[in-house]
């Protein structure tokens, strides 16, 4: 038995215009408030890119939606003179969370572990709780990260997570139950490669998996709010 809810964490990745975001929230809404459901077991973290994020957390608050905020990235330096950056303390009023280390990022833009090292301090600085990802269950996870998602990378989707094999939530369940057992400190351990509403609440009843994060699967209101449903034994 989980004794905190179970996490899904939507990632939007490099996706949607300020337009797009707002009629996903118009979306969202209305498929909520004309079927709100039970999301006691569950925490929704929605993962916009930084240009959304004042609005989503604006919509947010006005349509009383049952979605917290986090950032897919940080930078690794303080506020200053680093043109192009956003600083952990610049997003910290409208994030509790950020993902640091997505595959993405360390294979496009060549993150190193010493920069990550650096991205963690300065969320930690900021009271943003740091979503570590790794790609392989023996990868090192540093100490002040308590929520760490696991994703192979070869289960994550180029955006349509049905067109994608998920690892099986036998396998993820298993991973998780290892790295859970290397961690010198408690973590959650979140699942992440082509989850779908239509799979997700089998990696729900796995005992070591803390929660999902979505890709593909958050970009359609409709999708996500499905996945949610699901995932939430409604
Ligand atoms: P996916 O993305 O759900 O589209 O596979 C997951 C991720 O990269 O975090």
């Amino acid at each position: 038995m989980r004794n905190s809810p179970f996490m899904i964490i939507g990632n939007w990745k490099s996706n949607k215009t300020v337009v797009e975001a707002l009629s996903w929230f118009e979306e969202f809404n209305s498929l909520w408030k004309k079927e709100p459901f039970d999301t006691t077991k569950t925490q929704v973290i929605l993962c916009p890119a930084y240009i959304h994020l004042k609005n989503a957390a604006d919509l947010i608050k006005s349509y009383e939606l049952p979605v917290e905020l986090g950032a897919q990235d940080l930078s690794a330096y303080p506020n200053g003179t680093y043109t192009g950056e956003v600083s952990a303390e610049m997003v910290g009023d409208l994030v509790k969370f950020s993902i640091i280390g997505h595959s993405e990022r360390r294979k496009f833009l060549h993150e190193t572990e010493g920069e990550l090292a650096l991205k963690i301090k300065e969320a930690i600085s900021a009271q943003i709780s740091p979503i570590y990802c790794i790609q392989d269950k023996s990868m090192l996870i540093p100490e002040d990260c308590q929520i760490v998602a696991y994703e192979p990378v070869w289960a994550i989707s180029h955006g349509d997570p049905y067109q994608t094999k998920p690892e099986t939530p036998e396998n993820a369940d298993f991973a998780a139950g290892e790295i859970k057992k290397s961690c010198n400190h408690a973590v959650q351990v979140i699942y992440g490669g082509s989850t779908t509403p239509e799979n997700v609440a089998s990696y729900v009843t796995k005992p070591n998996i803390d929660g999902v994060l979505p890709g593909g699967a958050s970009l359609k209101a409709d999708v996500f709010y499905r996945l949610i449903q699901n995932a939430s034994g409604n």
